[in-house]
């Protein structure tokens, strides 16, 4: 069996390392992949977004499956383009990716079918967005339509940033035709909880829950930055949360988007906010998340291509799927500097006994050696019986590892153990 995964980042590592556990898998081919996934898979230099380059590539190698990891290539339609010459693939299509790839799509789909969610409004006119800025409710959560690279989301305290935002999003169209239209809503309160799932379009089958550190520094201080590290499981999500989102969120998301002649298979990103009104949905992503996945696949029990294949042949409800009862972490290292600007090219150190925690994400290859080449460099992933455990061994192991200009938070997972 031969894969083609798409993608370069901690989380295709992650994804990468678990199919490896299948001994009927043979070669792994990652486009692009990193110097770090070098070590685990065949990398080539196409990009993600690249589809007829990838498309290119698979039609010339013996591929018997594939996995589109990224955002842009599954909005961009990379799954139809494989399937339309054969390949299997995990993944929606793009005419289900648009749940993350178009926010009015999703506000409007929540409201058609009454999923809870955050009021909102959507504009297409910036006036008529800075006339409803004058008399909204502060704060304000002001979003881009499209894909803006996780950086498309504004909380607005005061007027002024709100209008600030509005001209940045849809005059000066920072974010590109992303921009032209956007979300203007309610501001939602209570611990944010990452539930991934697979569903093949019919049955949806939560993953382990996980909680996710987006600021860049201590404290939830800082910067927004694509991740800082994770933990799973959340201990917000409990039995009785995890009841009503199946039946008030998952269910009826699943049945809304075949309703809609969308139907979903892939992994289904559910980003949620335990409100006092019961969870709501702050956002839906149509692939695995980015560090969350480094927690998520550790401690799934099942094996991960088995799954995956379930889900693409519409077998799901007959494919049983377990997770270890135990705890993970997840510590990003990354550039000092990040999520601004940072150097690069500084050789990295692992020792042998750390490597199977590793999860590359930004880092090349140059002269045979391993040298930063990203804000984000890697993730390194603990697994033990407790919390405390698993938090103390992946900041232990993360000492062994070495690079100039190495930063990373110091409490990672320290809500979360106030939290039990
Ligand atoms: P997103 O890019 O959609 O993941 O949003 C980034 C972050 O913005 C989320 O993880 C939340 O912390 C925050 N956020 C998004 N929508 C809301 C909302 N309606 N109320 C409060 N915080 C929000
Ligand atoms: N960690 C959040 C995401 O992958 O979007």
């Amino acid at each position: 069996m031969n894969i083609l995964v798409i993608g370069g980042g901690g989380r295709e590592h992650a994804i990468i390392k678990k199919l490896r556990e299948n001994p009927e898998v043979e070669t792994i081919w990652a486009l692009p992949g990193n110097g770090g996934i070098a070590a685990d898979a065949v990398c080539e230099p196409v990009k993600a977004t690249d589809i007829e380059g990838i498309v290119a590539f698979a039609k010339s190698h013996p591929v018997d499956y594939a996995v589109v990891a990224p955002d842009d290539p599954l909005v961009l339609g990379c799954v139809d383009a494989l399937e339309a010459e054969g390949i299997p693939c995990f993944g929606p299509r793009a005419r289900a990716a648009i749940i993350e790839g178009s926010k009015v799509f999703s506000k409007n789909l929540m409201k058609k079918y009454g999923i809870p969610t955050a009021a909102y409004e959507v504009f297409d006119d910036p006036a008529a967005a800075l006339r409803y800025l004058e008399t909204a409710p502060l704060p304000a959560v002001i979003k881009a339509d499209g894909l803006a690279l996780g950086k498309g989301v504004l909380i607005a305290m005061t007027r002024e940033e709100a209008f600030a935002a509005v001209r940045e999003i849809m005059e000066e169209k920072k974010f590109g035709a992303s921009g032209n239209q956007i979300v203007i809503e309610e501001f939602l309160e209570g611990p944010e909880v990452s539930v991934l799932s697979f569903t093949d379009g019919e049955t949806v089958v939560p993953m382990v829950s996980s909680m996710d550190h987006k600021r860049a520094g201590d404290g939830d201080t800082g910067l927004n930055t694509g991740g800082m590290g994770t933990v799973a499981p959340n201990p917000y999500y409990t039995e009785a949360v995890a009841a009503e989102c199946m039946e008030r969120i998952f269910l009826p998301t699943i049945r809304a988007m075949k309703a809609e002649d969308r139907e979903f298979r892939g992994c289904l990103y559910f980003g949620l906010m335990i409100t006092k009104d019961g969870p709501k949905v702050i956002e839906y992503n149509c692939r695995f998340g980015d560090p969350e996945t480094q927690v998520v696949l550790p401690l799934l029990e099942s094996d991960l291509l088995t799954v995956m294949r379930a889900v693409t042949a519409g077998t799901l409800s007959a494919c049983p799927v377990t997770f270890r009862n135990g705890h993970a972490c997840c510590v990003v290292l990354a550039s000092e500097g990040y999520p601004l600007s940072y150097g690069k090219g500084y050789e990295i150190t692992i020792p042998p006994q750390t490597l199977p925690h590793v999860y590359v994400a930004g880092a090349a290859l140059k002269d045979g050696k391993l040298v930063t080449s990203g804000g984000r460099v890697l993730g390194v992933t603990a697994v033990a019986d407790t919390l405390e455990e698993a938090v103390r061994e992946a900041y232990a192991l993360s000492d062994t590892i070495a690079f100039k200009n190495k930063y990373m938070r110091h409490d990672i997972g320290r809500r979360a153990l106030a939290a039990k």
